[in-house]
């Protein structure tokens, strides 16, 4: 394997589609190697394909990160594989049936808090106790950077349990950032609305629904999958190492209003 001065060995879960796959086509593009993960292995492959003009290592793993013997193959795999492991990202997500959340079925909670916070849970403890052993990478032995939303911040109607497994990520981020330091990091993102098959990749499913929580960016416009790409290049890079705990918007300004 050929490891280039900063290429680092990234990990981005569901980079099947939206914005891991954006985040995949960056940081490829910007000479990383790329662990690619999802439960849809066709979607992985096409991620593949798009990254193949960057002639940087793609491996693909195909799994449900809420699948603890799964996550720690996939990670123990990739140290096999790469030696080492520099970044996981935290993506894999879903946002769940709409609807009131006193209507929400156990199942469809137990679900969406699986995906979005076990999950991320996984992949952090796994990953973790992995870097913590690769002594000789310096100054930092690893980093993870979590996508939570804005629907974390800002408890959101309708996508209730998508907003509490959001908030659990950020404190999930924060108690990494405390247990973690000072040789890892654990910084978040919080996208606002970004056209992805999340949303049916419909920008007018999505200014519907801001409308209707009156939730709209300054910036007047919806979000793209490339928009959160250059933050997420400034924490995998080494301008971000004096950073961590940090839950970063990235969403137009709709917090804002
Ligand atoms: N788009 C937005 O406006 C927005 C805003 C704030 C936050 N976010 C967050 O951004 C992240 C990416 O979302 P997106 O908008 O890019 O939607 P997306 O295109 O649906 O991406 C989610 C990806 O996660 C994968 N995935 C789902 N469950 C998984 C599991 N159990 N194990 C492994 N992979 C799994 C999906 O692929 P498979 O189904 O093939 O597994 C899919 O490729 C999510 O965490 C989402 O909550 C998005």
């Amino acid at each position: 394997m050929v490891l280039k001065m900063d290429s680092k060995n990234i990990l981005i879960t569901g980079s099947g589609s939206g914005l891991g796959r954006a985040m995949a086509i960056r940081l490829a593009k910007e000479g990383h190697n790329i662990i690619l993960n999802g439960r849809t292995e066709s979607k992985l492959v096409e991620t593949k394909e798009l990254l193949a003009k960057f002639n940087v290592q793609v491996l693909i793993k195909v799994g449900d990160v809420s699948d603890s013997n799964f996550v720690n193959s996939m990670i123990s795999e990739t140290v096999n594989e790469l030696n080492l492991l520099h970044v996981v990202i935290n993506n894999a997500g879903i946002s769940g049936i709409p609807g009131p959340i006193i209507d929400i079925s156990e199942r469809e909670m137990q679900k969406i808090m699986d995906i979005n916070f076990k999950g991320a849970w996984l992949v952090s403890k796994y990953a973790a106790k992995v870097m913590r052993k690769q002594r000789k990478l310096k100054p930092l032995n690893g980093k993870i950077i979590n996508v939570s939303s804005i629907a974390g911040k800002e408890p959101m109607p309708f996508v209730g349990i998508y907003s509490c497994s959001k908030a659990a990520l950020i404190s999930l981020t924060q108690v990494l950032a405390k247990e973690l330091a000072p040789k890892i990091t654990a910084n978040a993102i919080c996208p606002g609305y970004h056209i992805t098959p999340i949303y049916k990749d419909d920008p007018d499913l999505i200014r519907k629904y801001w409308n209707s929580i009156e939730m709209k960016p300054l910036l007047k416009r919806v979000g793209t999958a490339e928009d959160v790409t250059g933050l997420i290049s400034f924490l995998v890079s080494d301008d971000s190492n004096y950073m961590t705990g940090e839950i970063i918007n990235i969403d137009g300004g709709v917090v804002l209003k």
